[in-house]
Order: structure tokens, then sequence, then C-alpha cells
């Protein structure tokens, strides 16, 4: 490894922070190139570096979540190349082909990256380190622990299964059934990555179906994925012991990304924006779903399958919403897109419930804590319990007004710059930074259709 010469960054996280303020906005117009999915973008990196020979990338996205994985690749001997905007290539080291890191793996905010590349890193006799920043720090991990530790690995942790990790993966592993306890496709995938380097067949069983991008890309690389429905749900199983092929991959533009100026255009009236090449897997649409019966105007053009996934081109125009009840069995196919369904329920006449959301509590911030606050703040009536938030919508603008705290959370960054649009009052965010992780120039991307976003840059 190279020794840096650069000098350590001694200021404050705080001292970091880039404000942001979101001012009412009239009608949104025009076409916003949404950056790649993240989910697809990491697992086309790791694939490609599993498989024999190179792996060819258009439309990844360069997000620092994105860029997490990719260090962690290099760091352990792969070599992972840009070749213009959005297109790269990984020359695959194949199954178990990975080197032992000389340094700690520090994974950022991104807990795709860290889960995944457990399940990655279970087929290597060799000893890492997994790190990541303040909000990744506080995630659980036994949700991956405790699959692969059955599997043979074994795994250092802080308490309550807390990064940093020392993960010892084991060159020979045993295969195993595997019930998902909550629904994961992290935790799903990191099972279905380890069970590549076991011998026979390895399966989880999910009682709710989460997103399936990486049986998606295993079999697209010509891994053995069956799938059948079981009485206790659906079970994957794959194969192990086997090699990978490379295989181009084409990385549609992220639903939950484009969730932002959809909402953003569905809120401010007389709005119309296009949304080109969105990925639309079932098990990742709920969030049009629930727009479509809040009465957004919004239409699905020309819809295709591209490198093996269901993509739209998406017209969205702005008018009045109402509230609607978001059941808990949606909730796995839009987990990532609450905090900005949050503001279209603020803006909507009528109450909005969404049941079933106690996972939100371990996601990159508290996000259930963080949207009742945020709201609060913003002069929404909201109450929340365990597992449920209730929104009392304002039919119109709601006060705004506030200055929000976004706890290294993107999507919570991103949504309360939408608030900001919609609201009487100014909204501003305590740091702006987050939203590189998922969606690079967010706030640009926005100004573009119109949005009053101002970054401080004195900050
Ligand atoms: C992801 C799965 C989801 C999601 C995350 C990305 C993935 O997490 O919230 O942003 O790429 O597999 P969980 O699997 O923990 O629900």
């Amino acid at each position: 490894m190279t020794a840096t010469m650069t000098p350590p960054d001694t200021t404050s996280p705080e001292a970091r922070r880039r404000p942001a303020t979101a001012r009412r906005t009239g009608p949104l117009s025009g076409a916003m190139d949404v950056p790649g999915d993240k989910s697809i973008s990491h697992r086309a990196l790791m694939l490609g570096a599993l498989a024999v020979g190179t792996t060819r990338i258009e439309g990844l996205l360069e997000g620092e979540d994105v860029h997490a994985t990719a260090g962690a690749l290099r760091a352990m001997g792969v070599s992972v190349t840009r070749d213009g905007p959005g297109a790269w290539h990984v020359d695959g080291a194949g199954v178990a082909g990975l080197h032992a890191p000389d340094n700690v793996l520090d994974l950022g905010n991104s807990g795709t990256s860290a889960r995944l590349l457990c399940g990655l890193l279970a087929g290597h006799g060799f000893t890492a380190i997994l790190t990541g920043d303040d909000s990744l720090r506080k995630r659980p991990m036994n949700r991956v622990i405790e699959p692969l530790t059955r599997m043979g690995v074994q795994v250092e942790s802080r308490e309550g299964g807390r990064m940093p990790l020392s993960f010892t993966g084991a060159d020979t592993l045993l295969p195993v059934e595997y019930v998902l306890p909550v629904p994961s496709a992290q935790v799903k995938s990191a099972v279905l990555l380890a069970g590549l380097h076991a011998p026979g067949k390895t399966t989880v069983v999910e009682s709710i179906a989460t997103r399936d991008h990486t049986e998606r890309m295993l079999k697209h690389m010509g891994a053995e994925i069956g799938i059948t429905e079981t009485p206790e749900g659906r079970a994957i199983t794959i194969t192990g012991q086997t090699e990978l092929s490379p295989a181009a991959v084409q990385v549609p533009a992220d639903p939950s990304s484009a969730a932002f100026p959809a909402i953003a255009a569905a809120i401010l009236p007389g709005s119309d924006i296009s949304l080109d090449g969105i990925g639309m897997n079932p098990a990742r649409a709920g969030v049009f779903v629930c727009l479509q019966e809040m009465g957004a105007d919004i239409a699905f053009r020309n819809e295709r399958d591209e490198g093996g996934e269901p993509v739209a081109d998406l017209v969205v125009k702005g008018g009045a919403l109402k509230g609607i009840r978001v059941p808990a069995e949606r909730a796995a196919s839009m987990i990532d897109e609450y905090p900005i369904l949050a503001v279209a329920a603020a803006c909507a006449t009528g109450t909005t419930v969404f049941e079933g959301v106690g996972e939100l509590r371990v996601k990159e911030s508290d996000r259930l804590a963080a949207i009742e606050t945020g709201l609060r703040a913003c002069g929404v009536t909201v109450s929340t319990t365990d597992d449920s938030i209730t929104i009392e919508g304002c039919g119109g603008p709601p006060p705004g007004g506030a200055t929000i705290a976004t706890h290294l959370d993107h999507r919570i960054a991103m949504s309360f710059l939408v608030m900001g649009l919609a609201s009487e009052n100014p909204v501003t965010i305590d740091d702006i930074r987050p939203s590189e992780t998922s969606f690079p120039g967010f706030a640009a991307a926005m100004r573009a259709l119109g949005a009053r976003i101002e970054e401080d840059s004195t900050a």
C-alpha cells in the first residue's frame, strides 16, 4: 500500500458541515437525469470482483457509498477502473480470489457495503477489520454476523454487534438454510454471497419479498439460482463453489433517488417534469403505488426491460394529494422512501398512516424519530408508536421555518429540502454533504428544475 502524504483533516465534523436552505418554489419543469441505482451499483462491483474476467458497467452511481465499495475491493487486490462518466470496468479475481487487506476497510456511511462485503469475505480464510462513520458504527451488524457464524466465520464486534468488526472468514464454509428474521435484502444478499463459496446448496427464505437485485445479477452472471414458493415464504437457493462469468451491467436510474424530484413535482402545483429510465422493479416501486393512491398525476411511459431490470420513463405533474394508509406489507418495497413520502403526506389533505415501519429506527439515522422531530419543527401534527407514524396533512403548504438536524442521513437531508420548497417559510438543513452518498449534485439537479435551494458556501 502506498503511504499518503496528505495531512490528517483535523477540522471537527461540525466545522465540516454544509448547511443548505430551501425556499417556497413555483412549478418545477424540465427533465432530470436521475443517478444510477445504489443497490445495483454495489452489486455490479462486488459480483464483478468475483467473476473471472472483465465486467463492464454503464450508469454506475458515482456516489460516496459506491466509492466505499470500490475502495474496499481495490484494497483486496481487485482492479476497479473508471473509463468515463458512469462507465466502469472490474477485472474480477474469481470466487475466493480476494487478498487480505493490509489496512482497515472504512465503509463510510454505507450499510450495503458493510453487510454485503461480509458475505463476500465469508469464504476467504483471512481477517479483515471493517469500520464506518459515526452513523454506520451505530447500526446493527448481528443480523449478518449470526447467519455467517453458522456458516463458519468468526467475528469480534463491539457490544451489540456494532462495528468495528474483526471478521475472519473460512476457506471451507457450511451451506445453511436460513429463514430471515427481518425482511432485509442486505442480510439475504450476504448469505447468498457466502453461499457462493459453500459446497452444495445454501437457501434463504423470506416471508416478505425484499429487493431481488442480487438474485437477478447472480443469475445474469451464470450462477445456479433456484426460486420456489414455500409455506414459510419465498426460498432462494444458490449452488455454491461455482464460477461467475462477467456480463455487461446496465444500471437503471435509482427509483429511491427519483422519489425526491417526483414528490417535489407532485406537491408543487403546476409542475411538469420527466424522469427517464427509472428502475421499476416491483420490490422497489411501493412509493409510486402510494403516490397514485394519494391522487398524484404520475404516468409511466415506455415500460421496458434493460439489463434484466424493468424500467420506465416517468412524467409527474403537480396537484392536490390526499392522505392514505400505507400497509405494513408494502414497507419492504419502499423502505428508503418513507422520509420523502412523509413530506408528501404533510402537504396532503387528511391523515396518512405508515404501518409496520420499525426498521426505520436502524437506518442511517433513527428515521422514525427524525421524521417526527423534523415535521413537528415545521409545524406539522405528527405522532409515532414503536413501528408506525401518523401525519395530519396541512392540505397545502406546511408552515416550515425550521432548521433540521440531518444526523449524517442523506435521505433526511434531501427530504427536508423538498419540504422547504413547498412550505410557507424556508427550511434549513444543518448539513447537505450526506446527500453525496446516494445523489451527487442533488441541489444543482433540483435547481435545474427550478427549485430554490441554496447551499451555504461560508460554512
Ligand atoms: C439495500 C437494502 C435495504 C435498504 C438499503 C439498501 C440493499 O436495507 O434500506 O438502502 O441494497 O440491499 P435492508 O436490507 O437493511 O432493509
